[in-house]
């Protein structure tokens, strides 16, 4: 019995959510450690696809318990829709899902903010979800936030979310110059949500405690990926929070000494929703990826950017994020391909560069060096045994490990539970 972090080791969108609803089987807890409802992570079952946001893909397995630590920022509306929309599929939520009365909500404000900085002028926009996620870690630093433990006193809320919503509406009406909120019909609005999410509110660190001293088995769940990752990503081109594995530990209570494992969940080519460098991306004239992998945002449904793997970010994150092992997804997307590429080198300014760059003027031009390996042409959707993956498909995951110096224990060959080969 273990406690393992499932981490996603590019920009985010890499099967995490089919990752752990696969490992969840033989799990007793699973628990969303950071970010929010701007993950969109997909699980399929016998053809039916879930699209988990907020709550941990765990929740599929009937077994498991399901928590979204103190370090997720929740929004209270999308929570309670998307409980909603579980039991209307027949998936029992109640008595499973318990959420930190630490985590920081996310409040109508916080979007406004979101879609006023990307779209007014006065800063470069990021691409982000929209979903008020940057704004909200904002007022958890800056110790203006509001805390679902606030929720449960009425007289506090009601204060705290008076007083924000009016500094809030000066922002807003200064300095974008959109309109501001109407402070009584979101006070009135939030004031319910007390009743509605009590049954869901526990301490989440006295809960992983309990598991980890009773020796179960424990994985914490990352959303989007090591290149969002705030202080390890392509900043300013990331998310508010951190994926990586070190955001784990306080993201839900527990200390690190706790940690057995940590998975790196990594595509087999890259792909990325949102702005900011890519060294790898294509240009147009290449393969396409886009429509070959269905790579359509699950929280946005933008389309993503799509191109080959890039080997100095798959030893970057394994670095950072200490990884064990690699877990290799949609490796199946490039069954039809002639010839396959991995970035093994990049070249800056005549230099060889096999480091990745912290610096986005450096990495943005970036010429990636590529390797060349034959495809397979062979579908492997329904292979079962890492020995029955073609030659050219094992020498493709080999080379994959030897540039990042990373084994890799679990390849994925399609969407569903059973599209999985471990070795
Ligand atoms: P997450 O955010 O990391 O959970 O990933 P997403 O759910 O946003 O995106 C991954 C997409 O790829 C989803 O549509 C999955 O159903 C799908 N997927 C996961 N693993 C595989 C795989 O091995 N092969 C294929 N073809 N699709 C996969
Ligand atoms: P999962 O968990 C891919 C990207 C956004 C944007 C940047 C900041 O499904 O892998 P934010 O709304 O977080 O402030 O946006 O991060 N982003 C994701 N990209 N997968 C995700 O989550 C993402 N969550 C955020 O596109 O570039
Ligand atoms: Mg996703």
């Amino acid at each position: 019995m273990a406690v393992r972090i499932i981490v996603g080791a590019q920009w985010g969108d890499e099967g995490k959510g089919k990752i752990v609803d696969l490992l969840s089987a033989k799990a007793d807890l699973v628990a969303r450690y950071q970010g929010g409802a701007n993950s969109g992570h997909t699980v399929v079952i016998a053809g039916t696809k879930y699209v988990l946001h907020l709550i941990p893909s765990g929740i599929l397995n009937e077994n498991t318990v399901c928590v979204v630590g103190n370090g997720v920022v929740v929004d209270p509306v999308a929570l309670m829709d998307e409980i909603k929309l579980l039991e209307s599929m027949g998936i029992k939520v109640a008595g499973r899902l318990f959420v930190s009365h630490r985590a920081h909500l996310i409040l109508p404000y916080h979007k406004l903010l979101d879609e006023a900085k990307e779209t007014g002028n006065t800063q470069d926009p990021i691409g982000t979800t929209g979903r008020g996620i940057g704004p909200a870690y904002v007022d958890k630093m800056n110790r203006v936030g509001i805390r679902i433990l606030d929720l449960l006193d009425r007289k506090i809320f009601e204060k705290k979310l008076r007083r924000n919503i009016l500094e809030k509406n000066k922002i807003l009406t200064n300095i974008y110059q959109v309109d501001g909120l109407d402070v009584d019909k979101i006070v009135e609005e939030y004031l319910d949500f007390d009743q509605k999410i009590t049954p869901y509110i526990k301490d989440v660190s006295l809960i992983l405690d309990r598991f980890v001293k009773e020796g179960k088995e424990v994985l914490l769940e990352g959303a989007q990926g090591t290149l969002l990752d705030i202080d390890f990503g392509t900043y300013p081109y990331v998310t508010s929070s951190s994926p990586t594995s070190g955001g784990a530990c306080s993201g839900v209570g527990i200390g690190p000494t706790c940690i057995d494992d940590v998975l790196g969940v990594i595509k087999a080519y890259t792909t990325r929703v949102g702005l900011g460098p890519f060294p790898t991306e294509f240009t147009g004239t290449d393969v396409n990826l886009q429509e070959l992998g269905n790579e359509f945002g699950a929280t946005t449904g933008r389309p993503r950017r799509c191109g080959w793997f890039d080997a100095i970010i798959a030893g970057y994150s394994a670095r950072v994020n200490g990884i064990s092992s690699f877990v290799l997804t949609k490796l199946d997307v490039l069954d039809s391909l002639e010839t396959i590429k991995i970035c093994v080198a990049y070249k800056y300014n005549g230099k060889t560069i096999t480091s990745f760059p912290s610096d986005m003027h450096i990495l943005r031009n970036c010429e990636p060096v590529y390797e060349t390996y034959p495809g397979w042409r062979t579908p492997t959707t329904q292979i079962h045994h890492y020995a029955d993956l073609p030659r050219q498909a094992r020498n493709y995951v080999g080379a994959i490990e030897k540039l990042s110096k990373t084994k890799i224990s679990i390849v994925s060959v399609g969407s569903g539970r059973e599209q999985t080969i471990i070795r």
